[in-house]
């Protein structure tokens, strides 16, 4: 089975749910760009109140910040890890690549879980998180269509890809997952 993983896909189609599902089941660390920076703004720490202002319109935090954050959690990882929300443009890609040869590991599997705009739309609006309401959610989505989407063509052109329609129950679109990583 594949335990080097990466989860693409744009917001509200299920990354964080389905990667607590397949981490708990395969012992994987899931590795949530996300919910660590959520993390640092619940503690209030100074890189938290910066990142606050920008996740909550739907921005991208700096390169540099996340980066940070990735290569202390990566490193003495042989477990198999989860990478869910990173990277999310091409320069995250690209300055990955570096901190994985370090460590003497590569992705193995890139999985992109798919799902339609006004779907998503619904699934984020009842969670209500504080990036939840319909004008950040629709800023997220255009970012993530300008600088997350490229990575799709990246992913793709090195033969990692494979796609999932997130279009279903929640226990329907993790056994999809499990197929795809045998
Ligand atoms: P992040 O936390 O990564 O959020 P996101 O990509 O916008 O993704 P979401 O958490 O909204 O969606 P998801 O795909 O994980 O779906 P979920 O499983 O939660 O990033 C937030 C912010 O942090 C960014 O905007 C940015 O500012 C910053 N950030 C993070 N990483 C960064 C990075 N690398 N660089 C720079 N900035 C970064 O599901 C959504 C809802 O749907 C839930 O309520 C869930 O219960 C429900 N649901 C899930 N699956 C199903 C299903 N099959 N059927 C019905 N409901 C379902």
């Amino acid at each position: 089975m594949k335990k080097r993983l990466l989860f693409l896909g744009p917001p509200g189609a299920g990354k964080g749910t389905q990667a607590d599902i397949l981490c708990k089941t395969n012992g994987l660390l899931h590795l949530s760009t996300g919910d660590l920076l959520r993390a640092e703004v619940s503690a209030g720490s100074a890189l938290g109140q910066q990142a606050e202002l920008i996740m909550n319109k739907g921005e991208l935090v700096s390169d540099s910040i996340v980066l940070s954050i990735v290569e202390k959690k990566l490193d003495g990882q042989d477990q198999g890890w989860l990478l869910d929300g990173f990277p999310r443009n091409l320069q995250q890609a690209e300055s990955l690549q570096p901190l994985l040869e370090k460590i003497g590991q590569s992705i193995e599997l890139v999985l992109l879980i798919e799902l339609d705009n006004q779907i998503l739309i619904e699934r984020l609006l009842s969670r209500g998180r504080s990036d939840d309401n319909e004008g950040v959610i629709r800023h997220r989505l255009e970012v993530y269509r300008e600088k997350t989407a490229p990575l799709i063509e990246h992913y793709s052109h090195q033969g990692l890809l494979k796609i999932i329609q997130g279009d279903a129950t929640i226990d329907v679109v993790a056994n999809r997952i499990e197929a795809a990583l045998n």
